[in-house]
């Protein structure tokens, strides 16, 4: 398929016979631009999460430079269109709060200017979800282009040197601290060297399983999201970028004419082969949604059952992104999969998935293990269900403990989130190993926002004593850097009603994850009582976005969309006068 110069959405705006193609073009030359730049070429829209409290970010500004570079060789007209930047750890109460705003804000760019294409710059957890949620939606030509993992640190602990990253060896070396076994010093040392150079956290946390996640879908360049950011081969993909998406808005190749049930399916392989972040549950649903897909939590358990942990790295295994980057990287992980993936699905390189894998190979097999050799068979996702989570709930067995997946506790239930934490520092606490710890209101609604508050702290006298984990409860979700036995995203949520606003402190709660059960031990009858007696938290958000945020937003197991921008209903262009 090739589009003719006169078909590209552009000209609307710019060749436009009246006043308003007199203005526009005037405004463009206002800038610099020639009159042939507007009215001859494709406009290429630079969707750039960068920001100065977006650390992960910090060298896209450079990028969108390289990016400029390929469209004009290709004879594209570049225009960079700043996007809300949802740096992971800066922004409160969570970005999960706003990622449908990012979705809407890239959309709704997308569509108010007149781009013919675009390149969404992003990396950093909810930002990758969010613009691809939004390019779907819209539905021009787009090419995504991984901000990249940061580079590995080094860290000597008693004579002895090991790699660290961020994210998983945050919360390690946290436990260590309050446990007394590292001091102060030693902490304000980490602060300046676990995160040392731009680029997406170098765990296999959820911005690198959902740039992953992009690469599977067909949506970027082979090998994209794997490349470290500090690496040189990082702005020549940038501009590689640059360069396709001018190709691939002649051929009018756009997100529709890619995504199918198939990529999705390679999607959530790449989850369960990597150890991906649970997140992405959350975060897949979403995106199939947006593209007209019925995915559901049964298809990824049933991926997690199938597809074992092949890639060794933190949080399931004991490696970084940089070394997968060495280790052969995304497409050499895909390779290993071969056999679940669906290949013929069409990719932004304009070839299928299979052409695309052709020449991918295993550097090292200590990192990109065979299936012969995984790192765990445990899966990176089980759905669990029962009276607790009748909707469903998520954990990572890969990232828990063995003798947890069996396990059956007293409940020891907290409200809110402060409420958790003064009582995780109470050394007076009573609870030991056995107790399962639960946090209710956490969730889309209930907190709001859903934030990564599942990996509830291990309580501190526990801690001292030498335990590092506990069953955990939430309707929360979890960074997908952390660990630990924790049972996630319980739908429906306790604001809303659902059973897990009903659990008492002393219930029993089982849970087997081989049998998928989460059940608790209250009969029926007194569940009812509890349930007649319950009240609806009293929400504080009387306007603005977190108001919008909660009378739309739809449970974990749905994707946490906004009823109003699932489906694929088109919107029509907008009128030019
Ligand atoms: Fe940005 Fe982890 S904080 S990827």
């Amino acid at each position: 398929m090739t589009k003719k110069l006169s078909e590209l959405r552009s000209r609307r705006w710019f060749a436009d016979a009246g006043m308003r193609g007199f203005s526009h073009r005037q405004r463009m030359q206002q800038q610099g631009w020639r009159r042939e730049d507007v009215m001859d070429r494709p406009m290429i829209a630079i969707i750039n999460t960068w920001s100065d409290l977006s650390p992960c970010h910090a060298h896209l500004r450079e990028r969108a430079e390289s990016v400029k570079k390929g469209i004009l060789m290709a004879g594209g007209t570049p225009v960079e269109l700043p996007a809300m930047s949802l740096g992971e750890v800066m922004v409160k109460p969570t970005t999960m709060l706003y990622r449908n705003f990012l979705a809407m804000e890239v959309e709704e760019l997308l569509r108010s200017l007149p781009c013919d294409g675009a390149v969404l710059l992003a990396g950093c957890d909810k930002t990758t979800p969010g613009t691809l949620m939004g390019a779907f939606s819209m539905d021009i030509p787009t090419i995504f282009c991984p901000a990249g993992p940061m580079l590995n640190d080094r860290h000597v602990q008693g004579g002895v040197s090991r790699t660290i990253g961020a994210g998983t060896h945050t919360r390690m070396f946290w436990d260590e601290y309050q446990a007394g076994k590292l001091d102060a010093s030693e902490l304000v040392a980490l602060e300046a060297r676990m995160t040392r150079a731009p680029g997406t956290c170098n765990t296999m946390g959820t911005a690198s399983t959902m740039t992953a996640i992009a690469e599977a879908l067909g949506l970027t360049l082979p090998g994209a999201s794997s490349i470290p950011a500090m690496d040189s081969a990082h702005p020549r993909m940038a501009t590689a970028c640059g360069e396709r998406i001018v190709g691939m808005v002649w051929e009018d190749l756009k997100p529709s004419r890619m995504l199918t049930r198939g990529s999705f399916q390679n999607a959530m392989a790449v989850q369960m082969a990597l150890g991906g972040s649970t997140n992405a549950a959350v975060h897949i649903i979403a995106m199939a949604r947006r593209a007209g897909i019925d995915l559901t939590l049964a298809d990824l358990d049933a991926m997690g059952r199938r597809v074992p942990v092949l890639a060794n790295l933190f949080p399931s295994g004991d490696r970084l992104m940089e070394d997968f980057y060495y280790g052969g990287g995304l497409p050499a992980l895909m390779k290993t999969i071969m056999g679940e993936l669906a290949l013929s699905e069409m990719t932004v390189t304009g070839h299928t998935m299979a052409k695309n894998l052709e020449t991918a190979q295993v550097q090292d097999e200590a990192v990109i293990r065979p299936l012969a050799n995984p790192v765990s068979t445990l899966g990176a996702l089980a759905v669990l269900h029962g009276n607790l989570a009748p909707q469903g709930a998520v954990i990572k067995p890969s990232a828990a403990s063995e003798r947890l997946l069996v396990h059956t506790g007293p409940a020891l239930v907290f409200d809110s989130q402060p409420e958790m934490l003064a009582a995780m520092a109470d050394e007076s606490l009573v609870c030991d190993e056995n107790t399962v710890l639960v946090l209710r209101n956490a969730g889309p609604v209930g907190a709001p926002g859903m934030p990564e508050w599942g990996n509830l702290p291990i309580p501190k006298k526990l801690l001292k004593a030498g335990v590092r984990d506990m069953l955990r409860l939430s309707d929360a979700r979890m960074s997908g850097t952390h660990y630990g036995t924790c049972v996630l995203h319980i739908s429906p949520e306790s604001a809303v009603g659902g059973p897990l606003a009903l659990v008492k402190t002393g219930d029993i709660i089982e849970l087997d994850v081989a049998q998928r059960r989460l059940h608790l031990q209250v009969s029926d009858a007194e569940l009812a009582a509890r349930r007649a007696l319950w009240k609806a938290p009293v929400q504080p958000f009387k306007r603005g976005f977190t108001r919008l945020y909660q009378e739309h937003v739809t449970q974990a197991h749905e994707g946490c969309d906004f009823d109003f921008l699932q489906g694929t209903e088109p919107t029509p262009e907008p009128v030019i006068f």
